[in-house]
C-alpha cells in the first residue's frame, strides 16, 4: 500500500497540522512500508515567499516530521522540488482538467480573497499540482485534514478524467483519510476559523516549536464565553468546543468522557489540564527540533537521499505516462 502526504513549509507548523496529519502519519507508518511524506515547497511558492525564509522553512518542517516521529529511513521524507516530475504530471494534468473544476475549489476562493484577478496562476492550478503528487506514486491513501478534502476529491476526478482521455485503467482512486478524532483544529482566537499557520495572530495557533511558556500564555488567553461549566456545543461554544476537541486529539479520550470529567470543575482547571497535556507532548518534539537544526548538513543529506529514492519511483510513472500521452 503507498501512503502519501505533504504539509507546505511556509510560517510554523502548528499543533492543526500536527493533529489533523502528522500524528496520524506516525501511527500509519508502524503498519506500512510504502510511506511517502513530502515538504511540498513548490506548492509554497504560489505565493510569494522570502527565499531565505523558505529555505529555512524547509529545513525545520523536515525537522518537525522526523521529531514528531517520522523515521526518514523508513518512509521516504523529501522535498517536491527536488523531484521534478511532479511539476511534468502536472503540466500534463493541466491539460485535461477542465477549468470549471477549478473554479469550484474553495481554498482558492479564500486563498485569493477579493483580489481574484492579481492571484498567481500557480494558485488556481495548486489543485493540480497536488494531484500530480498523489497520482505520481499511485497513492492508495492519502492522510489529510478535512480541509484537504475538496483537493484529494479533484485528483480521483483527474485520475478518472485521465483514464478516459487515454482509454486505460492506468490510475486508480485514492483514498482521502482523516484522523479518527479530530478533523479540524479551530483558531483559538475565533473557534469558527481554521487554526492556521498563515494567519496574521500568533496567539491564534500554537506552534511546534512554542516554549512552554508560550503554550500556557496561548491556552489561558483562548477565547471562551461566559457560559457556565465545560461542555460541547459547536454551534453556540465553538471556542471551548475546539478546546475539547485539542484535548481530545491529544489524549485519544472520547468527548463525552472529556466533558464528564470536567462536569463539576472551573474553566480554569480545564484550561491548566490542556496546558499540562499539550506541554508533554509539544516540548520533546520542540527539543529534537532545535537539536536536529543545529546539524543542518544531516538534514539536506536526508532530503537528497530521499529525492534519489522518490525520483526512481516518479520517473516510471512519468515514463509510462509519456508513452500513454504520445510523446516519444
Ligand atoms: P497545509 O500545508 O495547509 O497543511 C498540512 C496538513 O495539515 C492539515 N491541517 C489541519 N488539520 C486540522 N486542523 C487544522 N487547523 C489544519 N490545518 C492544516 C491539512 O489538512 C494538511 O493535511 N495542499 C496541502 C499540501 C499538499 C498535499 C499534497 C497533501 C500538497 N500536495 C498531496 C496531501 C497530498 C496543504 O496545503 O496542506
Amino acid at each position: 500500500m503507498t501512503i502519501f502526504s505533504g504539509i507546505q513549509p511556509t510560517g510554523n507548523i502548528t499543533i492543526g497540522n500536527y493533529l489533523g496529519a502528522i500524528k496520524n502519519w506516525v501511527e500509519m507508518q508502524k503498519t506500512e512500508n510504502g510511506c511517502i511524506f513530502c515538504i511540498v515547497d513548490s506548492h509554497a511558492i504560489t505565493v510569494p515567499q522570502d527565499p531565505n525564509i523558505l529555505k529555512e522553512a524547509i529545513l525545520t518542517t523536515l525537522a518537525a516530521y522526523i521529531a514528531s516521529g517520522i523515521d526518514a529511513e523508513k518512509s521516504i521524507v523529501y522535498n517536491q522540488s527536488k523531484v521534478h516530475q511532479h511539476t511534468e504530471l502536472a503540466w500534463i494534468f493541466n491539460c485535461i482538467t477542465p477549468i470549471g473544476w477549478l473554479n469550484r475549489m474553495t481554498q482558492f476562493k479564500d486563498k485569493a480573497g477579493k483580489n481574484k484577478e492579481k492571484a498567481s496562476a500557480g494558485l488556481y492550478t495548486y489543485p493540480v499540482l497536488m494531484a500530480a503528487d498523489i497520482l505520481l506514486f499511485h497513492a492508495d491513501k492519502v492522510p489529510v485534514g478535512e480541509d484537504q478534502k475538496q483537493h484529494v476529491e479533484l485528483a480521483r476526478d483527474i485520475a478518472g478524467a485521465f483514464n478516459r482521455r487515454f482509454d486505460v485503467e492506468y490510475f486508480s482512486m485514492p483514498e482521502f483519510i482523516t484522523n479518527k478524532t479530530t478533523t479540524r483544529i479551530m483558531s483559538l482566537r475565533d473557534g469558527t476559523k481554521k487554526m492556521s499557520k498563515s494567519d496574521p495572530s500568533d496567539m491564534s495557533r500554537i506552534n511546534l516549536t512554542d516554549d512552554n511558556d508560550t503554550i500556557s500564555k496561548k491556552i489561558r488567553k483562548a477565547t471562551t464565553d461566559s457560559i457556565e461549566g465545560i461542555y460541547f456545543d459547536e454551534e453556540q461554544r465553538p471556542e471551548v468546543s475546539n478546546l475539547i476537541n485539542i484535548y481530545a486529539a491529544f489524549t485519544g479520550k472520547s468527548i463525552a468522557a472529556i466533558v464528564e470529567h470536567f462536569t463539576s470543575k472551573q474553566n480554569n482547571e480545564f484550561k491548566q489540564e490542556l496546558i499540562d497535556i499539550i506541554i508533554a507532548e509539544i516540548q520533546p518534539i520542540r527539543e529534537k527540533i532545535i537539536k536536529l537544526r543545529q546539524h543542518d548538513d544531516h538534514l539536506k543529506e536526508i532530503l537528497g537521499k530521499n529525492a534519489e529514492k522518490a525520483g526512481l519511483l516518479a520517473e516510471k510513472t512519468i515514463q509510462e505516462v509519456r508513452d500513454l500521452v504520445g510523446f516519444l
